[in-house]
């Protein structure tokens, strides 16, 4: 994993000689009827970020969470916010993202038609920049910005609902990025979002994913803790 951003080391990461990686558990499958309490568990976990997923029931057709939602709960973590914006027009809210407490922002290649400018203003907020490409979008597109993303999210179901079933033509997509990330020495990390679980982890991180993000594998079982906790430690 490129060392944008450092992370202990699993004792099965040292055990297979390879770099850890960051589970990233998603609000979005947590009871928002006690963010707190959700929030706090996480806090209390070895996952280094918080995936939160923002929808605006136009770009997807879901509605979620936005600023204030985001605001309230930077008070209770430390822990980084990795904001995932599933919403049409995004640069006319990067500060406000950014004021609320995001660290990473990521914006949809498919919602950003000037898509240069938009990473330029993200890191310019001084977060970190990453891109998202829907099931449907070729990783070569993200050829010519690669070089100045901290973040590329393969999206490995149709964005907009937690809890959908992984599209397996995703490792095909991370050994391509793997390369594409070699040949144009982006330190990109690779993160892969929906339908990530116990089942298929170790694959993806084995094919070259570095942050996998998890939310019915997380809050969608009995012990939303003890999940975090295998997760990080295959
Ligand atoms: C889906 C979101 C995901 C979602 C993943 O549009 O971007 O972050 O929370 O949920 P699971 O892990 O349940 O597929
Ligand atoms: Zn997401």
């Amino acid at each position: 994993m490129p060392s944008t951003f450092a992370t202990p080391l699993s004792p099965n990461a040292q055990r297979l000689n390879r770099m850890a990686h960051i589970i990233a558990p998603s609000l979005l499958s947590a009871d928002f009827a006690d963010l707190k309490s959700a929030v706090a568990l996480v806090d209390q976990s070895p996952a280094p970020w918080l995936h939160l997923d923002v929808m605006d029931g136009v770009f997807v057709p879901n509605i979620s969470f936005g600023f204030p939602v985001i605001k309230a709960i930077r008070t209770h973590t430390k822990k980084v916010f990795d904001v995932h914006l599933m919403i049409v027009d995004p640069d006319k809210y990067i500060t406000a993202f950014r004021d609320a407490g995001a660290d990473n922002l990521t914006v949809h290649y498919e919602a950003c038609p000037h898509l240069h400018r938009s990473i330029q203003a993200i890191k310019g907020a001084g977060m970190k920049a990453g891109v998202a490409i829907n099931p449907h979008t070729s990783v070569a597109l993200l050829e010519d910005v690669l070089a100045d993303l901290d973040l590329v999210c393969i999206m490995s179901v149709n964005p907009g609902f937690g809890g959908q079933s992984f599209i397996e033509r995703t490792y095909g997509k991370i050994t391509e990025l793997k390369a594409l990330r070699e040949r144009t020495g982006s330190k990109a990390l690779i993160e892969i979002d929906g339908g990530v679980g116990e089942q298929n982890l170790e694959r993806l991180v084995s094919t070259g994913a570095d942050v996998l993000v998890a939310g019915n594998s997380v809050f969608g079982t009995a012990d939303p803790s003890a999940a975090i906790s295998k997760l990080s430690s295959l």
